[in-house]
């Protein structure tokens, strides 16, 4: 996810037994200009395997380049067909490729006759309207290892329900895993999910954005509640990630992780303002010491 999965963050959710991650979402032009911003966010930490990095673009030979250069860093290349921003689908990646399907395949046909190590799709169900079944077969023919489907058209961007049928009738008729995204938020929903898609693989996002521990509950079948003690410790051991890491910035980038570690928890109105109005990592660090509810 575009400004949270970064080498620390995996890293942590990889602590809590996730089995695959991805990096954010990474510009093949970027790569190509070897953009100093962009070729950090692809970086991982040796516990962070396997590790798929994300790629998005347009043309075949850009693409190419790109996924040849990042693929002595990871163990698998995501093609990016599910991006509804509107500077991505200008530039006619994300999820454009579904309404332009010829050039999603040219795109994967390119990468799987070049490139060794498997490459996955991550796809909306379709762009204004469910994508045909023939290309999810097309893709399959093609050798696409596996495919990942977010329920939920271009149009919807993240609003409205996701379609977890629509994921189950492509699971059925692909031999390829597939895994199902979109909503998971728990063990019951994860269970659900399994049971309406008859997916063996689930992908989650924003429930992991300060709920790391998410993948500890779905791995041992639970739904837990943690303490704030708990989370408390979690949240320093990720902003101590994110100084290794990020150095003296890490604080401006953990802002947005600390309000969601605290969300749903009463009267931490005011450690929201003290981390909204501190300037370096080490008051961070103190005001983590400070929370109680
Ligand atoms: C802030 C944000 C950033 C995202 N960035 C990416 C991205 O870089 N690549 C991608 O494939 N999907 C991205 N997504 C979509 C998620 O991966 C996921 O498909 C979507 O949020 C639905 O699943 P969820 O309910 O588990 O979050 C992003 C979503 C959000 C909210």
């Amino acid at each position: 996810m575009a400004g949270y999965t970064d080498k620390p963050f995996r890293k942590l959710c990889r602590e809590f037994g996730c089995g695959l991650t991805f990096s954010e979402l990474i510009s093949v032009n970027a790569i190509y200009y070897k953009n100093k911003k962009t070729l950090k966010l692809i970086e991982r930490d040796i516990i962070d395997r396997p590790y798929c990095i994300q790629l998005f673009g347009a043309d075949e030979k850009i693409f190419l380049y790109a996924a040849e250069f990042v693929e002595p860093f990871c163990d698998c290349i995501d093609i990016n067909a599910g991006c509804p921003a509107p500077k991505v689908i200008r530039a006619k990646a994300g999820s454009y490729l579904l309404k332009e399907p010829k050039q999603l395949i040219k795109i994967a046909q390119t990468l799987k006759k070049h490139i060794k190590k498997p490459i996955s799709i991550k796809m909306r169900m379709g762009y204004e309207k469910t994508n045909p079944i023939e290309l999810y077969k097309e893709l399959e023919q093609i050798g696409i290892d596996f495919i990942t489907i977010h329920g939920r058209l271009k149009s919807q961007y993240f609003k409205g329900g996701v379609d977890y049928n629509h994921i189950g009738q492509i699971n059925s008729i692909l031999s390829i895993p597939v895994v199902a995204n979109g909503g998971i938020d728990s063990f019951k929903k994860a269970q659900e999910v399994k049971r309406i898609t008859g997916c063996d693989y689930l992908m989650i996002g924003q429930a992991a954005i300060g709920r790391p521990f998410i993948f500890e509950d779905l791995n041992k079948g639970i739904d837990s509640k943690r303490d704030l003690g708990f989370v408390k410790t979690v949240m320093k051991k990720h902003l101590q990630y994110m100084i290794d890491f990020w150095g003296d910035t890490a604080i401006r980038q953990f802002r947005k992780f600390f309000h969601a570690y605290l969300k749903g928890y009463p009267n931490i109105k005011r450690f929201n303002n003290m981390i909204n109005n501190c300037s370096t990592n080490q008051e961070a660090l103190a005001i983590i010491d400070l929370i109680e509810s």
